[in-house]
């Protein structure tokens, strides 16, 4: 078999790997065979390109490989559980600097190396020169954007209110990365010039993915991420192009396609459309909204008198947010729901789609406690299951419980779906304290006569509440 026909079954693999592990991450049960298969997918494609364009020494593969998997291996166990939508975010940032790098260097080795004078255009073809740009444009904002995402979920910084000119800067940057860009490549016949011209269009490009995302804040975060890992995906796609590269074209419209789904799906469950969450300085709002967070009438218990009301309770939903996550308490919250069920209960966990720090973050943590899926329901399945509840018990959860958003037009977080735990017979609200959630606002579900707050970290409650609830013999 010629080089090229094994390159060709090399790249068919790839993509029927892509494909069937794309089709299994569609399910909690079957993802993480899936994510095995996609990178595996994809280590094949690195290296038969690798192996295909000669350009490195073959017994630097395994060295890169080597260095690579030490350096995911590293970050990916350093972190904690609660770090990985940051972590997401980073990979995101690599993924379109990755693709900016690649269109880069195949400008340097095809233009500025060969040295003639020619426009770039002239000598890639018109096509590859655009898919040129585009890959330098998204890739760069992408990695620019991404890194200000990663530092504001870390809370190193924080919402940065929209200047009245945002839209103007916006749109003279952008025009003035367009025209460096569209200069360098289809009008400058000097390679010199051309590579400056290039590199300002980079410049002009990091700055649009700080501007896009600076002044995004609050709860609008899980719009930005899935927008960003779409946009990973387009500049792979573009440097796919430029690259006449099938493989890196299917791979990239796969994370384009898929990323703006999930931004689809993001925005409808905060019912904001993605224009607004863009052009709506939502951190702005929020920064505002913080100040009035005064409570009047809080009624609080221990594990001890909460546990008497669980004992009657037939019916129990569990509402888990990003504080079950951070206390690392899925365990405790499994071992509780079977406790309780061990008493006659039903119990279900009750998902919210942006619950959590990344989509399906409740989902991920649960599933590592082996809470079994049958248990688990998305928002718009069990909401109108809570009038028709005991108890529910909100686990670390503050924003995607906020009443506001139903009964406050005015509130920042107004028209967002939240679960209705309020209308069941009893709400137990495990957290520490009074604070807020992510979106820094009051939540009057706290003051409502049928909610009992149950202080303290969230571990530590469900411990303390199944213990209670286990037969005497056994405590
Ligand atoms: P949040 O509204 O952020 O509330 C989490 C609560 O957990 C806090 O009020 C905190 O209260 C409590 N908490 C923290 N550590 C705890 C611990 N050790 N034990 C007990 N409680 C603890 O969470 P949510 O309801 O899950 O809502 C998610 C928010 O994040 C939404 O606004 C969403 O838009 C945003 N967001 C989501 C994503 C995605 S994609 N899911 C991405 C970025 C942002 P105390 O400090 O009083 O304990």
């Amino acid at each position: 078999m010629t080089l090229e026909g094994a390159m060709a079954v090399v790249y068919l693999v790839s993509v029927a790997l892509f494909a069937i592990g794309l089709k299994r991450l569609s399910r909690v049960r079957t993802s993480r065979s899936g994510n095995g298969l996609a990178a595996s997918g994809m280590l094949l494609a690195v290296v038969g390109t690798l192996v295909e364009q000669g350009a490195v020494d073959l017994r630097w593969v395994p060295v890169g490989l080597g260095i690579g998997a030490a350096v995911g291996v590293l970050i990916v166990f350093r972190a904690k559980a609660t770090q990985m939508p940051e972590i997401v975010a980073r990979f995101n940032g690599f993924g379109g600097a990755a693709s900016a790098l690649v269109a880069l260097a195949l400008f340097w080795r095809q233009v500025v190396d060969v040295g003639v004078a020619e426009t770039p255009a002239a000598l890639l073809g018109a096509a590859s020169a655009l898919t040129l740009l585009i890959s330098v444009l998204v890739g760069s904002a992408t990695f620019s954007g991404s890194i200000i995402a990663e530092l504001k979920l870390r809370g190193t910084i924080s919402g940065m209110p929209r200047l009245p000119a945002h839209a103007v800067v916006m749109a003279v940057v952008a025009l003035a990365g367009l025209g460096l860009g569209g200069s360098g490549l289809f009008a400058a016949a000097d390679p010199v010039l051309s590579a400056g011209l290039v590199l300002g269009l980079l410049a002009a490009s990091l700055v649009i993915g700080l501007l896009l995302v600076l002044p995004i804040g609050g709860a609008d975060m899980p719009v930005v991420i899935s927008l960003l890992n779409s946009l990973s995906g387009v500049a792979a796609a573009a440097t796919g192009f430029a690259l006449e590269n099938n493989l890196l074209i299917i791979a990239g419209t796969i994370v384009g396609a898929a990323g703006l789904i999930l931004t689809q799906i993001m925005c409808r469950a905060m019912n904001r459309s993605l224009l607004n969450v863009l052009a709506g300085g939502f951190g702005a709002v929020v920064a505002g909204a913080a100040g009035d967070q005064e409570y009047t009438n809080v009624v609080s218990a221990d594990a001890e008198e909460a546990a008497m009301v669980l004992e009657a309770a037939s019916s129990v939903i569990m509402i888990p947010g990003y504080g079950l996550a951070a206390a690392r308490a899925q365990h405790a919250a499994y071992e509780l729901a079977q406790a309780l069920e061990a008493r006659g209960a039903t119990v279900r966990f009750a998902i919210h789609p942006v619950a959590g720090r990344m989509p399906g973050h409740m989902n991920v943590v649960l599933a590592e406690a082996d809470v079994p899926y049958e248990q688990l329901f998305e928002m718009d399945e069990i909401n109108r299951d809570f009038k028709n509840t005991d108890v529910a018990i909100v686990v670390g959860a503050n924003d995607v419980v906020n009443p506001a958003a139903n009964e406050q037009p005015s509130s920042p977080i107004a028209g967002m779906p939240i679960l209705n735990v309020e209308e069941a017979g009893r709400v137990f609200v495990i957290k520490r304290s009074l604070s807020p959630g992510y979106a820094g606002i009051k939540n009057d579900l706290f003051e409502r006569d049928n909610t009992v707050m149950l202080f303290g970290d969230a571990k530590d409650i469900l411990q303390e509440l199944a213990s209670e609830l286990q037969p005497a013999g056994v405590r």
